[in-house]
Order: C-alpha cells, then sequence, then structure tokens
C-alpha cells in the first residue's frame, strides 16, 4: 500500500494567540510523514525562497494548507506563497506539470457558524465556494482537490468542547491522508470532508 508523504504549509500571523490552529499544527509537528512549515515564523519578511519550496513540494505526495478564514480567504502569505512558488513551466503551462497528481486540501477554521456559511446565511456562500479559487488553482495544476475540512465557530471550540472532536478528526485525517485511503472522485460532491471523517471513526463506513 503506498504511504504518501505531507507537506503542510501553516499560516497564522499570530500563532501564539491561536487556540484552534496552533494545537493542529504542534500535532502535525509531531508525525515523521509530514513536514510541517509555519510559513509567517519562516518568512517574517516574506521573502519566500522559491527553489526550496518548489523542492519541498516535489518530494511529497499531498499538499496542506492550514489556515484560519480571514476575510472569506487565506492570511496573505499563503497568496503570497501561490504568486511566487507556482510559476509558469513549473506547476502550469508548458512542461509545467510538476504538481500533477498530488492531492490537495485547506484545512481552515472559520469564526461564523455552519448555519452562516449557507445561500440563505448571513455569509452566503459555502466556505467550498468561497474557496474556489483555490479549487481552480489546484485543478489548472493537476492536484487532486479534496473539499475542506474546517472547523465553524472557532472562537468558541475551545470552551464549548468542539476543538477537541476535531483534532481527533484531524489526526484520522492526517492518517488517512498518509495511508492513501482518501479518494479524491468519491469525495468530490462533498461540501466539507468533514462528515466522512466522522461516519468512519464511528464505524459505519470505510474512507
Ligand atoms: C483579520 C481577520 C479576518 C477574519 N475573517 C473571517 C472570515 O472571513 N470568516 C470567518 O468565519 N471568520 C473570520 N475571522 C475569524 C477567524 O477565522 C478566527 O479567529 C480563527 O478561525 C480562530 O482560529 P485560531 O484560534 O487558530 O486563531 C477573521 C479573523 C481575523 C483576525
Amino acid at each position: 500500500m503506498k504511504k504518501n508523504k505531507i507537506l503542510l504549509l501553516f499560516a497564522h500571523p499570530s500563532k501564539h494567540r491561536s487556540e484552534v490552529n496552533a494545537p493542529m499544527f504542534d500535532y502535525a509537528q509531531t508525525l515523521e510523514y509530514v513536514t510541517a512549515v509555519d510559513l509567517y515564523a519562516q518568512y517574517p519578511t516574506y521573502q519566500i525562497n522559491i527553489d526550496k519550496e518548489q523542492q519541498r513540494l516535489n518530494s511529497h505526495d499531498v499538499v496542506i494548507f492550514q489556515f484560519p478564514f480571514y476575510w472569506y480567504s487565506t492570511p496573505s502569505i499563503l497568496k503570497e506563497w501561490q504568486d511566487l512558488v507556482l510559476e509558469y513551466g513549473y506547476a502550469y503551462g508548458h512542461e509545467g506539470n510538476a504538481l500533477n497528481g498530488k492531492l490537495f486540501i485547506c484545512a481552515i477554521s472559520a469564526g461564523g457558524k455552519e448555519e452562516a456559511y449557507r445561500t440563505k446565511g448571513y455569509n452566503h456562500f459555502s466556505v467550498r465556494e468561497l474557496l474556489q479559487p483555490l479549487e481552480q488553482t489546484a485543478d489548472i495544476t493537476g492536484m487532486l482537490y479534496l473539499p475542506p475540512f474546517a472547523l465553524f465557530s472557532s472562537r468558541s471550540a475551545l470552551s464549548d468542547g468542539s476543538l477537541a472532536q476535531h483534532i481527533q478528526r484531524w489526526k484520522l485525517l492526517l492518517e488517512n491522508l498518509h495511508h492513501d485511503k482518501i479518494d479524491a472522485n468519491s469525495v468530490s460532491s462533498l461540501i466539507t470532508i468533514n462528515e466522512l471523517l466522522d461516519l468512519s471513526s464511528s464505524g459505519e463506513s470505510q474512507i
């Protein structure tokens, strides 16, 4: 069975104040099959090393963007990373096929409630819809897009206990990605990948 190596690109401008993303990142750092990169710590002046980032991509099978949802998008360093690293001739365009076949997923935390991310909710769109620029970026670069792994109501997640459950799901997600157990086609219609992990942890379904 294939064993995937995971590249986790983490973007949080104030990790020391993070309740959700910091423990998720710290856990991922303990896994030998995950290369966990704290982009703000590594590039405090945004001088992203393009060669280094491309080499890191080359040696991994799964790419995760982990971030708190900021203005319905990524914190700015992840946009800078995309703008610089996903070059023509490398990630797309003539002979730009370095990312073909890799799995791509966003792991996000959103302050808004899940009900707000619906057509009739105050955010009007689902997180899957709002992340469409990343979905299309994955597509044009030949990566297989997985629906986002999401925590809603993130600012109360520590106190109401939902963070603990989310971290259990996170562990399961990383393990399943490593063991190549997630089939992009079979999850393509989900809004988030959460429900698949909930089913699998209760033993009702195989991923
Ligand atoms: C600049 C900024 C923009 C934000 N934009 C959004 C947003 O668009 N949608 C949302 O649901 N939450 C938004 N939030 C709330 C964050 O997503 C929330 O604070 C974060 O998920 C908490 O994770 P942490 O404990 O790891 O910091 C925003 C927060 C900040 C500081």
